[in-house]
């Protein structure tokens, strides 16, 4: 179980997160919905490190996170899809892939065949640039490099945000079989409600820095959370 309890984040003088405390399920699929600029990327940056945290504690499984660095999180397991994907342009499809494993002890000499099983459009474009790819193919690139490092906990941010239907069913299908196939423990930050709504198993909404909200996925509906993310 990854446990965050009472995290508070600042940007100068405002409070961005507030009080924030949440747990995330191992082997389970939790979304985490909110409206823009709530806070959720703000999170998501506080659990892999890259920000630090005024207060509060994060915990993965035995081991608190707390005070580790980012790359030392990664080594315990996390592996994070940052909004707008991130994906280097110049470099090749394969070469962004290995960047992926580059925490590792021991450096894969290629792409392992699992990747390549997940996402087909990879290998056949794995010579290609990143940047030559479409929206949706470097989301596809960007899940595929995280998993590069193994992880155990995937989280992603906004991870629908300007692909086409199509491509956003084929990302869904693929976390649902991360989590049921392979155990991966995700945390999916969304804010397109039938999406998440489809694949969740649990759900949290934030609203202004804080959690207003949770549940299993089957009782969104019936919860409201369409109305609560509702523009
Ligand atoms: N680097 C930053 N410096 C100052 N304020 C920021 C910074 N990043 C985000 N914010 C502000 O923090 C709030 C939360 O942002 P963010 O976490 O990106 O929200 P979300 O991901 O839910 O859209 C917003 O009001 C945003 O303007
Ligand atoms: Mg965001």
């Amino acid at each position: 179980m990854l446990t965050i309890e009472s995290l508070n984040q600042y940007y100068g003088g405002s409070h961005i997160l507030r009080d924030v405390s949440m747990t995330v399920p191992e082997s389970r699929l939790t979304v985490l919905l909110g409206r823009n600029g709530v806070g959720k990327t703000t999170l998501l940056r506080c659990l892999m490190g890259v920000v630090p945290t005024k207060s509060g504690t994060v915990a993965w499984r035995d081991t608190s996170l707390t005070k580790l660095p980012t790359h030392a999180r990664v080594a315990h397991g996390l592996a994070y899809v940052p909004q707008g994907r991130d994906i280097f342009p110049r470099l090749t499809v394969e070469e962004n892939l290995l960047v992926g494993a580059a925490s590792k002890k021991r450096l894969p000499s290629g792409v392992p065949d699992h990747i390549y099983t997940l996402f087909p459009v990879l290998k056949d474009m794995k010579g290609r640039r990143g940047g030559d790819l479409s929206g949706g193919q470097q989301q596809q690139l960007a899940i595929g490099r995280a998993l590069m490092s193994d992880p155990q906990l995937l989280i992603l941010d906004e991870p629908t945000e300007g692909i086409q239907p199509s491509i956003i069913q084929d990302i869904g299908r693929t976390l649902r079989q991360l989590v049921e196939e392979m155990s991966l423990t995700v945390l999916l930050v969304e804010q397109y409600y039938d999406f998440a709504k489809a694949i969740a198993d649990g759900y949290w909404v934030m609203r202004r820095g804080e959690i207003v909200a949770g549940g299993a996925g089957a009782d969104m509906d019936a919860d409201g959370v369409r109305e609560m993310i509702a523009v």
